[in-house]
């Protein structure tokens, strides 16, 4: 089998031509850059047991398996972050909570950040990579995910401190100057969690409305917060009113949305009174 012949049974199974470009690269040993390399030698044979595990990936792919699973890797912020089914993928719509972040915490004097819900770690080490003088801390309730943020921390020498917390909840007497979190926010009956099966739901789900995780985290953060300090959310493409009133409740000063690059409004903060 050639190069355009692997390909071409990609394009039978249904996958988009970048997704099977990405696969054959990776079955082949060779970087996802390389993708000039394979219109070069599209007439080059793949040998047999490269050639198998491409189809393999290819099947796995036409089943919905996310391309980061099947290839182990996502890149977010210029990092490239190791993933597999423990975590959900890190989003590209993700970057702008990281990009708020970095915002607030330029001139911050020692600054102490704390990423809830952690996953993969994509938050927490992109902030330490940008903002080496702050205090990184990153929670999740999976000892799993925990394991992967864990050794990603570890393969790109990030130094961030890793927590096993439902939340704030084993945080008692800290409090922090930036608390950051992309947590579950898709409500339990949405249709789009069925395309997103192969995540974790723990990841995903959070109660009827989609808001159970967002509550108890705008609840619990007045305590952990220092005066002047900023709780910035993740949420879905319809929740910025609803989270914007739940900070308004809780006593949040300067709340605010966000617009994501396809104009949704994707992420919503506040700031604890006080000085800052
Ligand atoms: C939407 S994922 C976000 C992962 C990562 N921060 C990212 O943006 O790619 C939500 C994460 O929250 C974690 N989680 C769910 N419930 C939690 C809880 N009660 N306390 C801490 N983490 C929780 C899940 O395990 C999952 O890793």
């Amino acid at each position: 089998m050639t190069v355009a012949q692997a390909l071409a049974q990609a394009a039978a199974l249904g996958l988009a031509r970048l997704d099977a470009q990405l696969l054959l690269l990776h079955a082949l040993g060779r970087a996802a850059t390389d993708r000039a390399w394979l219109l070069a030698h599209d007439s080059d044979a793949v040998d047999q047991e490269a050639g198998a595990a491409f189809l393999a990936l290819c099947e796995r792919r036409a089943t919905g398996q996310p391309l980061a699973y099947l290839v182990g890797e996502k890149e977010f912020y210029g990092l490239s972050l190791n993933v597999d089914p423990r975590v959900l993928v890190p989003r590209p719509e993700t970057e702008l909570l990281v990009d708020w972040s970095l915002e607030l915490l330029r001139g911050v004097a020692e600054p102490r950040v704390i990423d809830l819900g952690t996953g993969s770690g994509a938050i927490a080490l992109a902030i330490k990579r940008h903002c080496p003088q702050a205090q990184v801390e990153a929670v999740d309730r999976s000892e799993e995910a925990l394991a992967v943020a864990g050794a990603n921390a570890q393969s790109l020498g990030i130094d961030v401190g890793l927590a096993h917390s439902s939340w704030l909840t084993g945080m008692a007497g800290r409090r922090f100057s930036l608390i950051v979190s992309n947590p579950p926010y898709v409500a339990e009956q949405d249709e789009h969690l069925a395309a997103l099966a192969h995540e974790p739901r723990s990841a995903l789900a959070a109660g009827p409305d989609g808001l159970d995780d967002l509550r108890q985290i705008v609840a619990q953060s007045p305590a952990h917060l220092q005066p002047g300090g900023w709780l910035l959310l993740e949420h879905g493409w319809d929740q910025a009113g609803p989270v914007q009133a739940l900070l308004q409740a809780a006593g949040f000063t300067e709340v605010q949305s966000r617009r994501d690059l396809a104009g949704i409004d994707r992420c919503t903060g506040g700031k604890w009174p006080g000085l800052g």
